[in-house]
C-alpha cells in the first residue's frame, strides 16, 4: 500500500506540471483567464493557437507517459505481470490526471484530464484507447463539438472496460470508473453549455 501510495503521489507531482499553464506563462498570458477559462489542449488552441498547442500536446501525452513508467517501475501487481494489471502503474496514471486537474503548484485550477488520461490508456491498453479515440474523432466530426466528444468517448471507454473480451479486473474496474467520473465531472460547465445551447463549436 505505501508502494501504491508512492505511485499515486509521483504520478500527482508530474500531473501537476500542467502544461497548459506554463506554456501561457511562456506566452505571458494565464490561460484559465481566457476562452472557456480550462487549462488544457483546446483552450490553448483556441486562445494562443498552434505552436503552444503543439507543445502542450506534447508536454500532457509525455506526463501522461512518464507516470506511467514510474507506475510500472514501482511495480506493484494484484495479479499476473500484464502493464494493465500492474496497479502502480493504474495509481500513477490516476494521479497524473488528478494533478492535471487540480495542479498543486498552480492553485489547484487545471484542466479536464482528457488528453492526459488518453495518454494513460495507451500505456494501459492501446486497443481501448485506439477505440476511444476513434469515436472522439467520429463525434467531432459530426456535430463539432470537442466538449461532447470528449465526453462521449469518456462513456465508451468506461462501458467497454466492463466487456469481458478486455480481461480487465476488479482494479482496473476502480480506475476506469475513477478516470472516467473525473473527466465528466471537469465537464460540467460544458454539459450545461450543449444543454443550453451554446457551446463553442470546434473552437470558436
Ligand atoms: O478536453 C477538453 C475539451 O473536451 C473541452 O475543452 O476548453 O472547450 O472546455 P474546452
Amino acid at each position: 500500500i505505501i508502494k501504491l501510495l508512492a505511485a499515486l503521489i509521483l504520478g500527482y507531482l508530474l500531473g501537476s506540471l500542467n502544461t497548459a499553464v506554463i506554456v501561457g506563462n511562456i506566452y505571458g498570458t494565464d490561460i484559465r483567464s481566457h476562452g472557456s477559462k480550462s487549462a488544457g489542449l483546446t483552450n490553448t488552441l483556441r486562445v494562443l493557437g498552434k505552436s503552444a498547442a503543439v507543445l502542450v500536446l506534447a508536454g500532457d501525452i509525455l506526463k501522461g507517459i512518464i507516470a506511467c513508467m514510474i507506475g510500472l517501475y514501482i511495480g506493484v501487481y494484484f495479479y499476473s505481470g500484464e502493464a494493465k494489471e500492474c496497479v502502480s502503474l493504474l495509481a500513477a496514471g490516476a494521479g497524473a490526471v488528478i494533478g492535471h486537474n487540480w495542479p498543486v503548484y498552480f492553485g489547484f485550477k487545471g484542466g479536464k484530464g482528457a488528453l492526459t488520461a488518453v495518454a494513460v490508456l495507451f500505456m494501459v491498453d492501446w486497443v481501448m484507447a485506439l477505440l476511444c479515440l476513434g469515436f472522439f474523432v467520429i463525434i467531432v466530426a459530426l456535430t463539432r463539438y470537442v466538449s461532447l466528444g470528449t465526453i462521449c468517448a469518456t462513456v465508451l471507454f468506461a462501458v467497454i472496460s466492463f466487456i469481458p473480451v478486455f480481461g480487465n479486473t476488479l482494479y482496473f474496474y476502480i480506475f476506469a470508473c475513477l478516470m472516467a467520473l473525473m473527466v465528466v465531472f471537469r465537464h460540467t460547465a460544458n454539459i450545461q453549455r450543449l444543454l443550453s445551447g451554446t457551446e463553442n463549436k470546434l473552437l470558436f
